[in-house]
């Protein structure tokens, strides 16, 4: 299994915080907020991991996090020279992934589970993660059926379909090379992963797991000082790098 950092894009949510630097390199506690994700793929036994950065940070990239040795890990780097969405990273990160399965994990994604029985049992198609909120229409979203099936993902629903956002921890098999490619931009000019997801679903391919811990996307001012608090009393004895 490779991973994938998705780790670019422009942080407009968080100005002025990000004028200077990129969203993932700000503090979450006492450490990178990339280090999070991070820690997530390292514990779930992932050794190979591409980064993704914007062409404005990578050199900061580089020197936090340089070729992974310090962690036990290889890096690979990629540019993504602009934000068109979460499943570009596929497109960016064909060579890196050579044919095996891989996981994918958003830069501002903290995660107090433990994925690695999931990583490890994983056995193709797609594999998401969704977790209950009160605030679903921040985020792609799991529409069930009767049996709790899932029938549909839609990206930030304006009606209410469930309290089940899509986390951003993703695991395919090698088709989603393939998959990313076939995509059109959505009305925001996006590749989206929420249709990717719909193509494995379609497929009967898309397993849908919950996560059971705490899960935070720091994208906003409010979720940001949310994951400090929670990175401090919950994860820092935790953490293995
Ligand atoms: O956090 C989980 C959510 O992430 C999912 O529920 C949604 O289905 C998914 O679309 C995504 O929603 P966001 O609104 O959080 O996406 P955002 O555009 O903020 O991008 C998420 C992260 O990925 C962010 O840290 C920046 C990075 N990114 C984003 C894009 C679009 C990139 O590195 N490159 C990109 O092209």
């Amino acid at each position: 299994m490779r991973g994938i950092i998705l780790s670019g894009g422009s942080g407009t949510r968080l100005r002025p915080l990000t004028k200077i630097t990129s969203k993932q390199l700000l503090p979450i506690y006492n450490r990178p907020m990339i280090y999070y994700p991070l820690n997530t793929l390292i514990k779930a036994g992932i050794k190979e991991i591409l980064i993704i950065v914007s062409p404005e940070r990578a050199g900061d990239y580089l020197n936090l996090l340089g070729s992974g040795k310090e962690f036990g890990v290889k890096f690979t780097y990629e540019i993504q020279d602009k934000p068109e969405g979460l499943a570009q990273a596929f497109i960016i990160g064909e060579n890196f992934i050579d044919n095996e399965d891989v996981a994918m994990i958003l830069g501002d994604n903290i995660f107090e589970d433990d994925f690695s029985e999931a990583i490890k049992n994983f056995k193709g198609g797609a594999k998401i993660f969704a977790k209950h909120v009160p605030d679903p229409e921040r985020f792609g979203v799991v529409k069930f059926g009767a049996d709790m099936k899932a029938e549909k993902i839609v990206e930030k629903p304006q009606e209410y379909l469930s309290n089940y956002a899509v986390t951003g921890l993703y695991v395919y098999d090698k088709r989603i090379i393939e998959v990313a490619k076939n995509t059109k931009p959505s009305a925001r000019g996006e590749l989206e992963i929420t249709d990717v997801n719909n193509w494995y679903l379609e497929k009967g391919e898309l397993d849908v797991a919950m996560v059971s811990g705490e899960w935070l996307d720091a994208g906003t001012f409010d979720s940001l000082l949310k994951a400090q608090n929670f990175a401090k009393e919950k994860l820092d004895g935790k953490m293995l790098i």
